[in-house]
């Protein structure tokens, strides 16, 4: 074995701390430790349950190399017991030298002598030894066989070679149990902020898929521009950066009042006063007739008015678009008045009916509206109470801009196209699809996908929206309905 130079260990170490894929180190650590030692073979297990799993597998001159990518060895996995030599390297944490496998008589080495007997091997030098991480915890293990000299003879592993494979091992173990740490604690915040947002979702039941939907979309369109090769796909961390931003993007609906979140009429609230006071001015009509203040056509045209306005408020009341002519007869009643039982003239209609009543499209005031809008002016100040580490820190940014428009009608802030980047015009796009194709929208009947691209285009025209992203988003059928919980 040749020993390592300080800059081939250095370049090593590089390698283990720059590798974020836990497969792909455990090759690297394999490879490294066969190359230093000139061995034929090689076998990293991961411990599991308390036994070693085979995880890679080498012998070079047989031209074996399994496992490492995910693939699974559909090898039985060695149970801990002594009798192993790997299982033995793993409970006492040290390293076995063997120099002759079948002429040793401490250990069991029926496997190799099976396996060899079947491929026509021969093992001869072996060398196991174990991966502890920080905590001085076992991972796995890692045997190399059949060191070699420069000739290319079978040899034994030279004593000196122990410990740099040792130490190998371990700094790959450490790194090993850093990345389960980070991937534990990811998992855990990703999984915190889904909870989040169902809560967000769950407040309402009129928009409780929005967000569930919107990463469903956003994960199936980011595969497309994956697998398309498109020049707008995004990094593995510009995907996780982006889906995170759909969990969190309407977070500031959390503070926005339930019953402007519900409303699903014009009056709202409002809708049990009013027609409670057409009911009081019903009876007024009757009394006033029973009194004889008034005549009886007088008291009858009266009850027609009083009818038809119920009639009229009761369909605006609910009605996606308001017509002229519904406005027109909103107008009229808003201009009837009776004497209450104070003698006072008050109005059928408050202003603040009369406002809710004609509102042309939609449920909510001017005044609810600026309510609700606020929803993202929240989402960016509870962002920005929250610590977004190096690969989140677009989050709060792109999700407090998913109300902009490309031509700076938008809100709150008002920003143009140059100051909106692609994933935030993503964003945009679709969340407000998801709006319009809702099935659970408490104003509106849900939209065919057709409209709805339609209506995007439309807001594209009017410089609104990017139009080569709904182009896009529209090819990669990403809004297929599939399965609920495909996410
Ligand atoms: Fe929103
Ligand atoms: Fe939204």
């Amino acid at each position: 074995m040749k020993m390592p130079d300080a800059e081939k260990l250095l370049n090593i170490g590089i390698a283990l701390s720059a590798d974020s894929d836990s497969d792909h180190l455990l090759r690297i650590i394999l490879d490294t430790a066969m190359e230093l030692t000139e061995c034929d073979g090689g076998t990293l297990y991961t411990l599991k349950n308390k036994t070693l799993e085979f995880h890679i597998m080498v012998t070079l001159s047989q031209n074996i190399d399994r496992g490492g990518n995910g693939e699974i060895i559909d090898l039985p996995s060695v149970p801990l017991l002594k009798e192993n030599v790997c299982a033995k390297s793993a409970i006492e944490k040290s390293i076995i030298n063997v120099s002759d496998v079948y002429n040793d008589p401490r250990f069991d080495f029926s496997g190799p002598r099976k396996y060899d007997k079947m491929t026509g091997y021969r093992t001869v030098s072996m060398l196991v030894v174990p991966m502890t991480d920080d905590k001085d915890e076992i991972i796995g293990v890692l045997q190399l066989i059949n060191a070699k000299d420069e000739n290319g003879n079978i040899v034994s592993f030279p004593k000196e070679c122990e410990q740099v494979i040792r130490s190998l091992a371990s700094q790959a173990a450490i790194r090993l149990t850093n990345l389960n740490y980070s991937h534990e604690t990811m998992k855990l915040l990703e999984s915190f902020i889904q909870v989040t947002s169902m809560a967000i979702d769950a407040r309402t039941p009129y928009n409780s898929n929005h967000t569930h939907n919107m990463a469903r979309y956003g994960k199936k369109f980011l595969k497309w521009l994956r697998d398309t090769k498109h020049l707008l796909r995004m990094t593995e961390e510009g995907e996780k950066e982006f889906i995170m931003t759909i969990w969190l993007h309407d977070i500031g609906k959390l503070l926005i009042p339930i019953d402007i979140m519900n409303k699903a009429t014009r009056l709202g609230h409002m809708e049990h006063n009013v027609f409670q006071r057409l009911r009081i001015i019903k009876i007024l009509n009757q009394l006033n007739f029973a009194k004889k203040e008034i005549t009886r056509e007088k008291f009858e045209k009266n009850i027609l008015l009083i009818e038809s306005a119920h009639g009229i408020i009761k369909k605006v009341n609910s009605v996606e678009f308001l017509t002229e002519e519904l406005l027109k007869k909103i107008g009229e009643i808003r201009k009837r008045t009776f004497k209450d039982e104070n003698g006072r003239t008050v109005s059928w209609l408050t202003e603040d009916e009369y406002e809710a009543l004609t509102i042309r499209k939609g449920t909510l005031t001017k005044n609810e509206r600026r309510i609700m809008e606020e929803h993202v002016v929240m989402t960016a100040r509870i962002l920005s109470q929250m610590t977004f580490g190096r690969g989140y820190k677009n989050v709060p940014g792109w999700a407090s801009a998913h109300h902009e428009y490309l031509d700076g009608t938008g809100y709150p802030m008002h920003i143009k196209a140059e100051g909106i980047p692609y994933q935030v015009r993503l964003l945009t796009i679709l969340d407000i699809f998801d709006a319009l194709t809702a099935r659970d929208r408490p104003y509106k009947k849900p939209m065919s996908v057709e409209r709805a691209f339609e209506v995007l285009m439309n807001m594209a025209d009017e410089g609104c929206l990017d139009k080569e992203l709904i182009i896009l988003f529209k090819e990669s059928e990403a809004w297929k309905v599939g399965n609920k919980n495909e996410i």
